[in-house]
């Protein structure tokens, strides 16, 4: 595969191709997931709940995110590396600034940034500076007490009218990929249609550009496996082949099937 940039994933939206991403926290997986050519890296801060066993991401720190980039930027030099900024560390202009910062120089070649319309200073702030931003709407776990859980957003025509005008804000701001998830099927289809730049999807149907998932969720090892998600290593005999069969799932767009969506 060759490195993964922003203009090859446009490139592939335009195409009309799909591609994959996967979260990823350490070196030894970071090496699996560029071994299987998946086009998208993200260093989550689903790590708070994956690998430090909290109940929310809240509790994450720009320094345990700057930490696990570096970890997995030893392992991965092609597909293209995210990062999420966490919860407060960009709560203003110029908090979005130092933090996104100090991920970049740990590693990231973008950054993630939970939120609407309100984040539309920053992005443009950050992309003017040369940092990539990626936006995430329709759930938002950094707003899970806000949200009162983590429940499928937009469901209603008019919370999937504003979903969509705002994420158009974002890309006018300036970013270049949006993540949207947990969104009905419909949603997922209207926000890729509307937006120029990729958009990837979890939990958001079958036609949004790309798909993400939580690498261990994807691999069966979580506490508890997503509705819009799918234990890759069942039919596979080894993790290598899981993450691998995942990619080609995508680009097949035999993931996600029906069982995996949200009305
Ligand atoms: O932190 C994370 O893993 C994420 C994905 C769910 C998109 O933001």
């Amino acid at each position: 595969m060759k490195t993964t940039t922003i203009s090859s994933l446009q490139a592939m939206k335009t195409a009309g191709d799909k591609f994959a991403a996967i979260t990823a926290y350490d070196y030894t997986f970071a090496k699996l997931i560029e071994a299987a050519d998946i086009e998208v890296t993200l260093v989550g801060d689903s790590l708070g709940n994956v690998t430090q066993g909290r109940d929310s991401t809240i509790p994450v720190t720009i320094d345990e995110m700057a930490y696990h980039t570096e970890a997995v930027k030893r392992g991965n030099s092609r597909s293209l590396l995210m990062t999420d900024m966490p919860f407060m560390s960009y709560a203003t202009e110029t908090q979005a600034l130092d933090n996104a910062a100090i991920l970049m120089r740990a590693g990231a070649q973008m950054v993630k940034l939970e939120g609407g319309e309100w984040l539309a200073d920053s992005i443009y702030m950050l992309t003017e500076r040369g940092i990539p931003v990626c936006g995430h709407v329709g759930l938002t776990p950094q707003s899970v007490h806000k949200l009162g859980g983590y429940k499928v957003q937009g469901k209603e025509d008019e919370a999937a009218a504003q979903m969509i005008m705002e994420a158009k804000v974002l890309e006018e701001a300036g970013a270049d990929l949006i993540v949207v998830e947990c969104v009905p099927s419909s949603l997922g289809r209207d926000l890729s249609q509307a937006l120029s730049i990729p958009v990837i999807g979890i939990g958001a149907g079958p036609d949004t550009d790309a798909q993400v998932l939580v690498l261990y969720d994807m691999i069966g090892i979580s506490q508890r496996l997503p509705k819009f998600s799918r234990d890759f290593l069942e039919p596979a005999s080894s993790i290598q082949e899981a993450i691998t069969a995942y990619g080609a799932a995508v680009r097949n767009r035999q993931f996600p099937a029906p069982e995996h969506c949200f009305k």
